[in-house]
């Protein structure tokens, strides 16, 4: 014994030192990230008197290191570092050939004073905020007509602090729309990949009149009951790919959207070839994906694959109306493994909410060639709700190999269906009579892979040289 001692001792001690070992590597090295690209310059928050003790506000900081970093746009790019510490900030604004990186220990804060908000304008394509009438607070982290943006980080936190926002919408007491936590506009190569975002004041991410977006590995969750805290909405988007995304919320975990009524049709953006590919979901009152409801630009080529819902409303719905005009057409899915929902399949066809009383009666919506493959589904209440719109038959839907359990507490009538035309193989519960005729065993699924999926990112490092 007396000799085994010393040598368990240095084993131990042996043992620390490489502990210390690495830690000092990582102190006086770097981390890796991967990126649309990387950025030859590179500056740390605090270098801009920013401070992360939680309570000073750092929106000057984060402005002004960002203007500064935006004079090297043109010499190879530039990244911020938001290292550990609590960032309290209002609003600011992105540039092109830039990069923000989160720190894994590092919280950014959106202030709950709406003083720290500015305010924009509607989007053309809404005709107004979703919330009130009037303007819209910016995002806390937003971007306009920008080139090659990357929000991204060692899976560091956004926390929107959203409790105050939704009881003043609740109260009805806001007089302007609710801020997202990040909103891009009008931009072309973005990415926005491994954070977590907790507690937006109303939807998460909003890339809108965008191209060419990467959205990966993002943790998102609000409380269930927190009022549209959705997830991932690509709105009149185009080449978009959203893989490897957790979501809880209080609202869709995704939304495939596209303006709004005659302002939507007006502006006329579609929404299209978007890959969602590995989301779970847990939305107990709404969709993982839906499609809408403002689709008035028009949604096509979507493609999903791979999706996990628990206690989640419904897997996809599409939500249009009299009024809304444009078409949600070329849907693929292929692959949901379903457990606890009122719904699977869901199609709303008199989803109500207009922006004012200009919308005309005579645009309807086209729904057409909406595709569903190898769906598993347990403890459901009822398999299908499926409601066209008188005179507007929502058409060419296939559904193959869908394996659909039920709850204790079904539903009498399994599927609903009203307006709709289509086919069916393999599907239990056996479909309703406009769904009976017989389809091919596997419904369409394009084999060719949209260009957005296969960009390939790059490592990039980021020095870490004040976290010693
Ligand atoms: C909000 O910010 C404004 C402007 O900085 C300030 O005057 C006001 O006192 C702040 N409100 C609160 C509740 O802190
Ligand atoms: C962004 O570009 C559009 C034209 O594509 C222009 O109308 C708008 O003023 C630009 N916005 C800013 C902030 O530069
Ligand atoms: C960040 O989160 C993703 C999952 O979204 C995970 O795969 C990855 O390992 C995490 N990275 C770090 C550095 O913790
Ligand atoms: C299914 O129906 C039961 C009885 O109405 C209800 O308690 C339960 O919440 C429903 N489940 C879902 C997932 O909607
Ligand atoms: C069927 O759907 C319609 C809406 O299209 C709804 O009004 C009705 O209550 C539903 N019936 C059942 C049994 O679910």
């Amino acid at each position: 014994m007396a000799r085994i001692l010393p040598i368990l001792l240095m084993l131990i001690l042996i043992g620390n030192s490489s502990v210390i070992e690495s830690r000092n590597s990582v102190k006086a090295g770097s981390d890796t990230y991967q990126g649309l690209n990387c950025r030859k310059h590179s500056a740390i928050l605090t270098e801009f008197g920013g401070k992360g003790d939680g309570v000073t506000l750092n929106t000057k900081a984060f402005q002004s290191a960002i203007d500064k970093l935006k004079t090297l746009a043109n010499d190879g790019g530039a990244q911020l570092v938001v290292p550990p510490g609590k960032w309290l900030t209002g609003s600011f604004n992105l540039v092109s050939h830039f990069t923000l990186y989160i720190h894994k220990d590092a919280v950014i804060l959106g202030s709950p004073n709406e003083s720290d908000w500015p305010l924009i304008d509607p989007l053309p394509s809404y005709g107004r905020g979703r919330d009130s009438n009037g303007p819209r607070f910016r995002s806390l982290i937003f971007g306009t007509n920008l080139t090659d943006v990357v929000v991204t980080g060692g899976n560091g936190t956004i926390d929107g602090q959203g409790a105050t926002w939704w009881s003043k919408f609740k109260a009805g007491s806001l007089k302007n729309t609710r801020p997202y936590l990040i909103e891009i506009l009008n931009s072309d190569q973005i990415q926005i990949s491994n954070l977590v975002l907790v507690n937006s004041p109303s939807w998460n991410v909003h890339p809108v009149y965008c191209s060419n977006v990467i959205i990966e590995r993002l943790t998102i969750r609000a409380p269930v009951t927190s009022p549209n805290t959705d997830g991932i909405n690509p709105d009149s988007c185009s080449n978009v790919r959203i893989v490897d995304n957790f979501i809880v919320s209080g609202d869709d975990c995704i939304s495939v959207k596209s303006g709004w009524d005659q302002y939507g049709i007006k502006y006329n953006k579609p929404s299209e070839h978007i890959v969602i590919r590995r989301l779970t979901c847990i939305s107990p009152d709404s969709a993982a994906i839906a499609l809408g409801s403002e689709m008035s630009g028009g949604i096509q080529d979507i493609r999903v694959e791979e999706t996990v819902a628990i206690n989640t409303q419904s897997a996809i719905r599409i939500k249009t109306g009299i009024g809304r005009g444009g078409f949600v057409k070329d849907i693929f899915v292929k692959g949901m493994n379903l457990n606890t929902m009122k719904y699977v399949f869901w199609m709303t066809g008199n989803y109500g909410s207009h922006p004012d009383n200009g919308f005309d009666p005579k645009s309807i919506p086209v729904i057409k060639g909406v595709n569903y493959r190898d769906v598993v589904a347990v403890n459901v209440n009822q398999t299908a709700n499926l409601a066209g719109i008188d005179g507007d038959v929502f058409s060419n839907i296939c559904l193959s190999n869908v394996k659909v359990g039920l709850s204790q507490t079904p539903n009498k009538i399994q599927w609903n269906c009203t307006n709709i035309q289509g086919v069916s193989s393999d599907v239990t519960p056996p479909p309703c009579e406009l769904l009976s005729g017989k389809g091919p065993t596997g419904c369409d699924f394009p084999a060719k892979a949209l260009p957005i999926d296969g960009v390939k990112l790059q490592t990039c490092n980021v020095a870490l040289p004040l976290l010693l």
